[in-house]
């Protein structure tokens, strides 16, 4: 696996595997990586011949008052992960490089970039796609995996790619549980024991919206007080949000429309977690 920090040094190794007709699947991260991180590794690899894994703490996603310092940062771990995955190339470009002097332009995630996650991290969206938009006309992919997990986020990307003609298959991997539900994240690092014992709220919440959605004629309003129910007996829990929207659009509708996904997200203390599940 060749670790890569400069651009000119990307560009060439991209440039060689157009020559030899070589398809290029990417998959972006921000290190700290997981299982959920590996399973997209291999989704890419079953898309396309070579693998580019990129590891970029993206400042621009972050509000000032977020966890940029903080965030988990683990390289050497994640070098033999991503070497054990059998991936071609790590990205793992500079901060000057990715963001030089001056910039000043961004992309606009319209009206979905502004609800939910949008509405409690403002910014965050733009933050996010204009840092894969880069990172796109960077490696040149033909596929890029990203998780379910970031469901909003997975959404907004889509939209650009066809709103912005980027020349790239977007391909989904499904989220990765622990066997108690929690769905895996790189900030589940942060939760003490005790959290981590009442973080299977989230999935518990789901499951409750799940089981209400299949009772109650799609009623947006059921669904919402079966989750709120669970939320609410979990009072270290601190609920941001937690609705079905449509997976067409992104927006909540009543009766629920199909197939609809069921959202939701808040704090444990100081750690803010989310996940969400596909109903069909
Ligand atoms: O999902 C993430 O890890 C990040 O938001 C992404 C897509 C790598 C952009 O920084």
């Amino acid at each position: 696996m060749k670790v890569v920090t400069r651009l000119s040094d990307l560009r060439g190794m991209i440039g060689d595997y157009r020559r030899d007709s070589r398809s290029i699947g990417f998959v972006p991260t921000m290190g700290a990586l997981h299982e959920g991180h590996l399973s997209l590794v291999r989704i890419s690899r079953k898309h396309a011949q070579r693998c580019v894994v990129s590891i970029f703490v993206n400042p621009t996603q972050f509000g000032p008052q977020e966890d940029f310092g903080a965030y988990p940062r683990t390289p050497e771990r994640d070098f033999e992960l991503l070497a054990g995955e059998g991936v071609d190339v790590l990205l793992m470009p500079d901060a000057a490089e990715v963001y030089p002097e001056g910039w000043a332009i961004q992309v606009d995630p319209g009206p979905v970039g502004k609800v939910f996650e949008g509405a409690i991290r403002p910014g965050h969206f733009a933050g996010v796609l204009t840092v894969v938009a880069k990172l796109f006309h960077m490696v040149q992919p033909d596929v890029a995996v990203f998780g379910q997990k970031d469901a909003q986020q997975l959404f907004l990307i889509r939209r650009m790619v066809a709103d912005l003609n980027f020349p790239v298959q977007i391909v989904e991997g499904d989220t990765v549980r622990e066997a108690d539900g929690l769905a895996l994240s790189s900030r589940n690092a942060y939760l003490s024991p005790v959290q981590r014992a009442k973080a299977t709220v989230l999935f518990r919440a789901l499951c409750a919206g799940k089981e209400a959605v299949e009772s109650t004629a799609h009623s947006l309003r059921r669904v919402q007080e079966a989750m709120a129910q669970v939320t609410a007996a979990e009072p270290d829990f601190s609920l941001d949000y937690a609705t079905a929207v449509s997976d067409a659009s992104f927006s909540e509708e009543d009766p629920l429309p199909k197939p609809a996904r069921l959202i939701i997200a808040g704090c444990l203390g100081p750690v803010r977690l989310m996940d969400n599940l596909r109903i069909d």
